[in-house]
């Protein structure tokens, strides 16, 4: 009678090796699963200073809209985010250095933050802040999209 709850329990355990083990595979070393990518100094230090004040920027943008100065959000966000950040950000000559999905993210976000220029603006006539509020979480949703996909060397 021993033998096959010994067995069964045997079973139970080889059973949940086979279950667990393909997940773990997936995790590298420390969990962190991002795709590592090698951005030289100084370019490395001059993006994530530029990450720094696009987090400011957001900050600024949300003090504006709750001082109604629409002007100014609209502002920061093209200036600092949008498409005309993008000279000042050196984006071109950074871009070659990245995955191709990863530009494209980046893309996106200066693309988002435009749209949002464009709502905050239209916010000073309607008065209703809606829709400027909708679209500055899709610029914010592309920066969760590209932390959660990739780091830096
Ligand atoms: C195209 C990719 C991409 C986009 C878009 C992006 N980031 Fe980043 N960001 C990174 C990477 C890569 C790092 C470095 C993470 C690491 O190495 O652990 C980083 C780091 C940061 C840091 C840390 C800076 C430091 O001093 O270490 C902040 C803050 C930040 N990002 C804010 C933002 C904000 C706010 C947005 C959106 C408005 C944004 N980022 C959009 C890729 C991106």
């Amino acid at each position: 009678m021993h033998l096959p709850v010994s067995f069964a329990k045997l079973l139970t355990i080889v059973a949940s090796a086979v279950i667990v083990a393909p997940a773990a595979a997936q995790m590298p070393a420390g969990g962190d699963a991002r795709q590592l990518v090698a951005l030289p100094e100084p370019m490395r230090t001059h993006t994530i200073a530029n990450m720094r004040d696009h987090l400011l920027a957001l900050q600024e943008i949300d003090e504006a809209l709750a001082k109604g100065d629409f002007t100014a959000a609209s502002r920061i966000a093209e200036e600092r985010i949008g498409m005309s950040s993008l000279k000042s950000h050196g984006a071109a000559h950074i871009a070659s250095f990245l995955p191709q999905p990863m530009q494209e993210i980046g893309t996106r976000m200066h693309r988002a933050a435009s749209r949002f220029a464009v709502e905050a603006q239209n916010a000073g006539v309607t008065n209703d802040l809606r829709p400027a509020l909708l679209a500055k979480s899709a610029v914010i949703r592309e920066c969760v999209a590209c932390h959660a996909a990739y780091r830096y060397h």
